[in-house]
């Protein structure tokens, strides 16, 4: 297992007691430097920032790996058909819990709008002033929701509970959206009447850089954009010029085009070099977290409990219902 944080062993080792396969924690993400650690492993686990490209793949597939692994439902980080080529299956979590993306996606709507990023500091500093924390009522504003899988219609629901109107963009409407009075619209209509914007959809060459220039011109002027799914979805360069004319009034982060240098490692005494992320960071009305919309106790024993039963699955019948093929890709 590559990537392999403490907090995650607790569970896969809990979990594997029912299963009792042969574990190795490596700490590297996998990349062509490291992937010689998976020689003679049958099956390697990857998370979201690990590389499985061409290049990696073939690495794998010469010392012996025949699946791999996933520990997460997006699976745009795997070069499905160079897997395919050298005959590594693909399994992955497609479901482990959409209430902790879409919990932690309503988080960050409550947070830019009350300004508790910026009221915690002010507190711990002894400064009651209200002046800049203004907020809105949520209530009665119009949301848009960009992706209405499992995890957006959570969020369609939990904004229904507030007293939201509702407006869906997916190529494959969901049946269920009908229940919280989801209109869906096209995704020019979406863009220009939501009041905020939430990102669902997956990352696929249709849906990079979905949020660009030209979209942001579309936006209400001082809409919310909030992105949980995948951070190439926006492009975070025309977000910052969005920010700077006011065209974006909050902007909500928990995924980042370049993340794979920057999180779930601690760089606090080092200098960070990217000069978009820095720059984001500037912003009072912006607030990014680590690509931790997952993390609840409740997702890592689901992705603990499949990533292994997925396992199990090849191992003894050489299938899984998990297992995604390039054939799926084209053809959702
Ligand atoms: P899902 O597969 O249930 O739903 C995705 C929806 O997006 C589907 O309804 C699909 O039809 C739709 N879609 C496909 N192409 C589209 C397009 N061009 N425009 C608009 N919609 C489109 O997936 P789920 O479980 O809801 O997850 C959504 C995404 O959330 C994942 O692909 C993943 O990238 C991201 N994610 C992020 C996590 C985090 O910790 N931040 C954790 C888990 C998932």
């Amino acid at each position: 297992m590559f990537s392999a944080k403490p907090y995650e062993r607790k569970f896969f080792d809990a979990a594997n007691a029912d299963y009792h396969h042969d574990m190795t924690y490596l700490e590297p993400r996998l990349t062509p430097q490291t992937a010689p650690l998976a020689e003679g492993y049958p099956a390697v686990c990857i998370f979201v920032n690990d590389q499985a490209n061409a290049e990696v793949i073939e690495q794998l597939a010469q010392g012996g790996t025949k699946l791999l692994a996933l520990r997460s439902a997006g699976y745009n980080h795997v070069d499905l058909t160079a897997a395919e080529k050298h005959g590594i299956r693909v399994v992955r979590v497609p479901a482990y819990s959409p209430y902790a993306v879409a919990e932690h996606t309503v988080g960050l709507i409550l947070t830019l709008n009350r300004k508790t990023h910026r009221a915690y500091a002010r507190v711990r500093e002894g400064n009651f002033e209200l002046d800049g924390l203004l907020g809105f009522d949520i209530h009665g504003l119009t949301v848009g929701v960009v992706g209405t899988g499992k995890i957006g219609i959570e969020v369609a629901r939990i904004m229904h509970g507030f007293g939201c109107r509702l407006l869906g963009y997916d190529p494959y409407p969901n049946p269920a959206a009908s229940s919280f009075g989801l209109d869906y619209v096209e995704l020019d209509a979406l863009l220009g009447r939501a009041d905020i914007i939430t990102l669902h959809s997956p990352l696929t060459p249709e849906t990079y850089h979905l949020i660009n220039e030209q979209a942001i011109a579309l936006f209400k002027p001082g809409a919310m954009l909030i992105n949980t799914s995948r951070g190439a979805l926006v492009d975070a360069a025309a977000a910052i010029e969005g920010l700077k004319t006011g065209q974006i009034g909050y902007l909500g982060l928990d995924v980042y085009e370049e993340e794979s240098d920057l999180f779930f490692e601690d760089l606090s005494d080092r200098i960070i070099q990217d000069d978009v992320f820095a720059r984001l960071l500037t912003f009072p009305n912006v607030v990014i977290t680590g690509h931790q919309a997952f993390f609840t106790r409740n997702a890592l024993l689901a992705i603990a409990d499949t990533t292994l039963a997925n396992i199990h699955d090849v191992a003894q019948t050489g299938e899984s219902a998990n297992e995604v093929t390039a054939a799926q890709v084209t053809k959702p």
